[in-house]
């Protein structure tokens, strides 16, 4: 099984933004851990952008993939245009945060992406995204 994993804007700076909110370790010490959790039938393909119409064309590009896990950042929170190319590929999707996006500042508390995700988890911080991939495994079975 093929899964994307798509990050978004400033998910690059883990290890050095704002550590108290999201951790020291860096997305690459994420991606290694996920990996090292995947089993042999698993491919996890890794993707991060800062810009939105890059995230789009991952997204497009994600048609040999059974599932996607998407971290937006700040783009859950606003971009529809990440949504409509969610909902466009028909491709069951998992918004993950690191952090608690329903116990911080206001805005963050909305995603517009949500609803076009077969689930959000929010505040388990890398074990979110393993916790994606399996909500995947198991929507697939
Ligand atoms: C985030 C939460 C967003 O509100 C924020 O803009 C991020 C990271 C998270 O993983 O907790 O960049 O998606």
């Amino acid at each position: 099984m093929n899964v994307k994993v798509i990050n978004g804007p400033n998910l690059n700076l883990l290890g050095k933004r704002n550590i108290n909110v999201y951790g020291k370790e860096t997305l690459n010490e994420i991606r290694n851990w996920l990996e090292s959790k995947a089993g042999d039938e698993l491919l996890i393909e890794w993707f991060q952008s800062n810009h939105e119409g890059k995230i789009i064309d991952e997204i497009h590009n994600s048609l040999n993939c059974e599932g996607i896990v998407i971290n937006p950042g700040a783009f859950t929170h606003y971009s529809y245009a990440i949504r409509d190319a969610i909902e466009s590929v028909e491709i069951p999707t998992v918004e993950v945060h690191l952090s608690d996006i329903n116990n911080r500042e206001n805005f963050r508390k909305k995603s517009v992406i949500k609803d076009v995700c077969i689930g959000q988890i929010s505040g388990l911080g890398k074990a979110g995204y393993l916790n994606a991939v399996k909500m995947i495994i198991d929507y697939k079975n």
